[in-house]
C-alpha cells in the first residue's frame, strides 16, 4: 500500500496536550507548546512533531509538504462527548415560556419540553432527519469539532429509536466528522406508552437492545435520571442489564436534583453529564471514581440555571470534559467553544483545562483512545488557527473560526478569516 507523507508547517505553536494527566486541576505552565513547529502525518495518523526546520530537512524529499501562510497555531480536534442533534423541529416557544417564568421541569410536565421534539422527530422521515443531523455536524465541524457524540432519545418506541440511529449511521458517511451514536431511549417515559416506567424500559431491554447489537446501531446507553424521567428504583436494573450486554454506559445525572450520579459511578458508568445540582458528596464520589464528569454549559446558558461546579470537580481530583448538549430545548446553540469560554470565565478554568476537557478528556468520555492529543500514532485530527499565540483562542470566546480543520490527515474545512481578529 502506498504510504502518503505529509509535512505541514512552519505553525507557530503546536499545543499537543501530551503529559497531561487524565484527572485534576492543569495549570497552564503544563501545556506543551512546539514553537515553529512541524507534523509530519503518514496514512492519516500523526507520524512525528518537532522542530519544522530539521523535520524539512529528513522528510523533504519523501513528503508532501503543505505551507502554513503567516503565524498559526494547531490543536487536536474538539471531540463533543454529548448532543442531541438528530431532531426536527423546534422549541423557540419553551425559551419564550421559561424566560416568561415557567420553569422546564413545569413545561415538560405540562406536556412540552421532550415530547413537543419526539412528535416533530416521529413525524419526519429518515432521510430528514439524516439532512438535519449532517448540516448540524457541519456546523461544529466548521468550528473545529472533529468527532461528535449523537444521542437517540426522540423516537420513545423501539421502531422510532432504530429510524434515528440509523438516520445517525447514515449522516456519519456523510460528514467528514466521525459520529458516535448513544441510545437514548430513557430519555423520558412517552405519554402514549400504555404501561408504567418499568414495563417500558422492559421492552426496550428485550426488543431494542438486541436489534441495536445485531444491526451495529450503538454500543452506548444513555439515561436521563430525574424526577420526571426515570428514578432510581428502575433504571439501575435497566442500566446494569445494558452493561451486561456489553454497552458503554453514560448518564444524565444531577441536572436539577442528585441520585444520578451516585448511581453512574457505581455501575462504572464512562461518563455523568450534567451535575448542575451536585453537591460535595456527588463532587467527592466522581472525583474518586473513573467516570468523567461532563459540564454543559450551554444547557446552564439555555435554562438559565447555576452552571456544573467545574472549578471544584477538578480541585477534588476529578477528570472534566465539556460538551455541547445541543438540542432543541435546554442547549439550541450549538456552540462548542464558545460555551466552554463561557464556563471558564464563570467557573474559572484555566486554559489547560478548558482545552484538555475538549479534546482528550472528552474522548475519554467516548472511551476513545486514538485521538485528543497531538502526538505519534494518534489520528490526525487537527485545528488551526490564523494567530500567534493560542491564548487568542479563548480570549475570543469562539468567535475566532478555525483557518483550517483535518480529520484523518484530510483538510476537510478551510476558512479565510484574515484580519478579523486585529
Ligand atoms: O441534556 N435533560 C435531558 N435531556 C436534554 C434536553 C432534551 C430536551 O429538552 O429536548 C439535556 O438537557
Ligand atoms: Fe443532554
Amino acid at each position: 500500500m502506498e504510504k502518503k507523507l505529509i509535512l505541514i508547517g512552519p505553525l507557530r505553536q503546536v499545543l499537543t496536550l501530551d503529559g497531561i494527566p487524565e484527572k485534576g486541576a492543569v495549570k497552564d505552565e503544563q501545556l506543551q507548546i512546539v514553537e515553529h513547529a512541524g507534523m509530519v502525518l503518514q496514512n492519516g495518523v500523526i507520524q512525528e512533531i518537532g522542530d519544522f526546520d530539521s523535520l524539512y530537512q529528513r522528510w523533504h524529499e519523501q513528503a508532501e509538504l503543505v505551507c502554513t501562510e503567516g503565524s498559526q497555531v494547531a490543536l487536536p480536534g474538539f471531540i463533543d462527548c454529548h448532543t442531541h442533534i438528530a431532531y426536527a423541529g423546534n422549541r423557540a416557544n419553551d425559551f419564550a415560556l421559561r424566560n416568561a417564568g415557567s420553569s422546564y421541569l413545569e413545561i415538560a410536565e405540562a406536556g412540552g419540553g421532550i415530547w413537543n421534539t419526539v412528535s416533530h422527530t416521529r413525524a419526519s422521515k429518515e432521510d430528514q432527519l439524516v439532512r438535519l443531523t449532517v448540516e448540524r455536524a457541519r456546523f461544529l465541524l466548521s468550528q473545529g469539532v472533529t468527532t461528535i457524540e449523537v444521542k437517540s432519545g426522540y423516537g420513545l418506541q423501539v421502531k422510532e429509536e432504530l429510524k434515528i440511529l440509523s438516520a445517525i449511521k447514515t449522516a456519519n458517511r456523510m460528514t467528514d466528522a466521525d459520529l458516535i451514536p448513544t441510545c437514548l431511549a430513557a430519555h423520558m417515559l412517552p405519554r402514549d406508552f400504555d404501561g408504567g416506567a418499568k414495563e417500558y424500559l422492559d421492552q426496550m431491554e428485550t426488543v431494542l437492545f438486541p436489534l441495536l447489537k445485531t444491526e451495529q446501531l450503538s454500543n452506548r446507553m444513555d439515561a436521563f435520571i430525574e424526577k420526571t424521567a426515570f428514578q432510581a428504583d428502575v433504571i439501575k436494573p435497566y442500566l446494569q442489564r445494558a452493561k451486561e450486554m456489553g454497552f458503554d454506559l453514560t448518564v444524565h445525572a444531577d441536572q436539577f436534583t442528585t441520585s444520578g450520579s451516585q448511581i453512574a459511578v457505581e455501575l462504572g458508568a464512562r461518563s455523568a453529564d450534567h451535575l448542575e445540582a451536585s453537591t460535595s458528596t456527588e463532587i467527592d464520589l466522581i472525583a474518586q471514581s473513573t467516570t468523567v464528569a461532563v459540564a454543559l454549559p450551554a444547557a446552564s446558558l439555555g435554562i438559565g440555571c447555576d452552571f456544573t461546579p467545574a472549578r471544584k470537580l477538578l480541585d477534588a481530583g476529578a477528570c472534566l470534559a465539556i460538551g455541547s448538549d445541543w438540542n432543541p430545548g435546554s442547549a439550541p446553540m450549538g456552540q462548542l467553544l464558545t460555551s466552554a469560554c463561557i464556563l471558564a470565565t464563570m467557573e474559572k478554568l484555566t486554559n489547560a483545562e478548558v482545552l484538555s476537557a475538549l479534546t482528550f478528556r472528552a474522548a475519554k468520555a467516548l472511551g476513545l483512545h486514538d485521538r485528543g492529543r497531538l502526538v505519534p500514532g494518534m489520528r490526525a485530527d487537527f485545528i488551526l488557527y490564523k494567530t500567534d499565540n493560542y491564548q487568542n483562542i479563548t480570549y475570543y470566546q469562539g468567535s475566532m473560526l478555525p483557518a483550517a480543520v483535518w480529520k484523518d490527515g484530510k483538510e476537510v474545512v478551510s476558512n479565510n478569516n484574515d484580519g478579523q481578529y486585529i
